[in-house]
């Protein structure tokens, strides 16, 4: 909801999934009231999957595998999938385990793991912050970092294959244990030098 929130208000078309159409088309209604977008709409995900050029995965890490299976069939041949997921309790790399659930040809890119969905979905903050992305695919790359570009202020860091994924999802540990310490609801990552 918070991604879709900002990838509206960048006037990108956006479709929402859901278990659920009723859940899918409440929380498109409210995303297009709060981004003034007409653009935004709710579909059960195998729907908002079949039309959709790149799809953003943004489910628990338990549902992540399951999920991908379910909606196997519905992928368009050449989509690209970007997978937010983050193992906090595990060395599995989540990213890795996306590229192997899903389909042949729909190629995958991680991103958005250090970004707090409290920050990216409070329209009136600036994300200020690096956003570290792997893939193995140039085009999943790049549609990746232009997802990233669509943030005020937040810029794409191309972080290398998907087996640097995990080290991003290590970080995510890191930024918690941070905010903990220091008390604050958002810390991100700024790589100067680039
Ligand atoms: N929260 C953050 O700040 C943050 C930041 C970076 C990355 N991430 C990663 O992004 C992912 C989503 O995080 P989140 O906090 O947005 O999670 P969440 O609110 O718990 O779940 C997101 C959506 O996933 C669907 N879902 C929940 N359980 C499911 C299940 N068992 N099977 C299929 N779908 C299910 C639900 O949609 P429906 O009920 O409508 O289907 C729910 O609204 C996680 O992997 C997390 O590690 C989160």
């Amino acid at each position: 909801m918070a991604l879709a929130l900002r990838f509206a208000r960048a006037g990108a078309r956006v479709r929402i999934g859901s278990r659920t159409s009723e859940r899918a088309q409440t929380a498109a209604k409210l995303a297009g009231e709060k981004a003034g977008s007409g653009a935004v709409e709710g579909f059960e995900n195998a729907a908002a999957v079949r039309e959709a050029g790149v799809v953003v995965l943004t489910v628990p890490p338990d549902a992540q595998v399951d999920t991908l299976q379910a909606l196997a069939s519905s992928f368009r041949p050449g989509a690209i999938l970007v997978d937010a997921t983050v193992r906090l309790q595990s060395d599995e790399n989540s990213a890795l385990l996306a590229a192997k659930h899903v389909p042949e040809g729909v190629r995958v890119a991680s991103a958005f793991h250090t970004l707090s969905a409290g920050l990216v979905g409070n329209l009136e903050e600036t994300i200020d912050s690096d956003v570290l992305i792997c893939a193995d695919d140039p085009e999943a790359k790049a549609a990746a970092s232009a997802l990233v570009r669509m943030l005020p202020g937040a810029r794409p860091i191309d972080a290398g294959g998907l087996k640097k994924s995990r080290l991003i999802e290590n970080t995510v540990q890191l930024l918690i244990a941070l905010n903990r310490a220091h008390k604050v609801k958002h810390s991100g990552i700024r790589i100067t030098g680039l």
